[in-house]
């Protein structure tokens, strides 16, 4: 079959990793006889220093048109970047947050999972990690606090800054239903993240949550405060199977899962819409301490791939052969340095992405 891809590589380490996966997915369109039509579209700094927008409306109509959107990673280094002079709706990160808006992503999923041959490269005693976890977080990704009204302003002589959380139940309705729906599908346990205790918003979400899973009786699920969740998360993270919460929580929540599985570079995502049209990133940031010295890790990208092919595409074997291909490539002992542990052999970005290409 044919499908129509928008590739945005993004900064610093962007397009190493994005190179890696496409070269993944070219191997898949052969063996399984598929067209992948890429076209590269400027998104974040790259696209401001060639534009001077973080992302144009042309952009945002290539990504429209395609059928799903391959990301890397944007931004730079927030203290010393030139970007980050510039007015706030100017900077890398408002172009990420307008494609969001603009394509409908409200559901995004980031799964942690521990590979046994990562054990090693956890920062959890061997107690507490068991034989592993797998948990999914189900992280609402258009409204709240990163798409509230802002400002910042002098009263009386002193600096002000407002930022706003608002969530109506329509917007929490429809990821609740994600996220049971995604619980249906694994182990039927969901456990939903608020600060109920202190924000209206979270009332509000408590609330519509309850109604949702009346819907879902096979579901097992209860409610966890954030600050609790965090630490629940490094105490035991075999209690996780979703974890559903709203935009700034699941941010930050889904680096810490994302830590625990041995590095933040081995946490994909996927950004879904009403549609089939989704856009595809790993977890992680642009690592411009890194950039273009080919050490950065390949996988979370190429995994995003996999669940490109999985959620956009329906190529539900397509996506099972890449992360068959991963877990060999790790199990054969093939490390990027983010990963690396004795007795393993490190590699750089691309020799990652051939051996995983090579396994496909
Ligand atoms: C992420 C990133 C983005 C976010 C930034 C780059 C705007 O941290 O995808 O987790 O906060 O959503
Ligand atoms: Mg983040």
């Amino acid at each position: 079959m044919d499908f129509n891809i928008a590739v945005i590589k993004g900064d610093g380490i962007g397009p190493e990793i994005v190179n890696e996966a496409v070269k993944v997915l070219d191997k898949v369109a052969a063996k399984y006889n598929h067209r992948f039509n890429y076209t590269e579209v400027l998104m974040g700094g790259c696209s401001i220093d060639a534009t001077g927008v973080p992302l144009t409306d042309e952009a945002i109509e290539v990504c429209k048109s395609s059928d799903a959107v391959l990301m890397g990673s944007i931004g730079g280094d927030t203290t010393t970047s030139s970007w980050y002079k510039l007015p706030p709706e100017l900077r890398p990160e408002a172009g990420l947050l307008k494609l969001r808006k603009s394509l409908g992503l409200f559901a995004n999923i980031r799964p942690a999972y521990l590979y046994k041959e990562l054990k090693a490269a956890c920062p959890l005693k061997d107690e507490i990690i068991g034989d592993g976890f797998d948990l999914v977080i189900m992280r609402e990704l258009t409204g709240g606090l990163y798409f509230g009204d802002r400002k910042t302003v002098e009263e009386n002589g002193v600096m002000k800054a407002y930022d706003s959380l608002t969530y109506d139940e329509n917007e929490i309705r429809r990821i609740t239903v994600k996220g049971f729906e995604t619980a249906m599908k694994r182990r039927k346990n969901l456990i939903s993240v608020d600060k109920a205790n202190v924000l209206d918003s979270s009332r509000l979400w408590r609330k519509v949550v309850e109604e949702v899973a009346k819907d879902y009786p096979e579901v097992t699920y209860s409610h966890m405060l954030v600050d609790n969740c965090a630490m629940q998360l490094v105490k035991n993270p075999r209690q996780f199977d979703v974890v559903l919460t709203e935009n700034m929580f699941g941010d930050i929540l889904s680096d810490e899962a994302s830590e625990i599985t041995g590095s933040i570079g081995m946490l994909s995502s996927a950004s879904l819409s009403e549609t089939k049209l989704g856009l595809y990133e790993p977890s992680h940031g642009s690592a411009p301490d890194i950039a273009g010295q080919n050490k950065a890790n390949p996988i979370a990208t190429i995994l995003s791939a996999a669940m490109m092919l999985r959620y956009s595409f329906d190529l539900d074997k397509e996506a099972d052969a890449i992360e068959t291909a991963v877990k060999k490539a790790l199990a054969d002992g093939y490390r990027t340095v983010d990963i690396m542990s004795e007795g393993n052999r490190q590699m750089t970005c691309s020799e990652m992405g051939d051996v995983i290409a090579a396994a496909i």
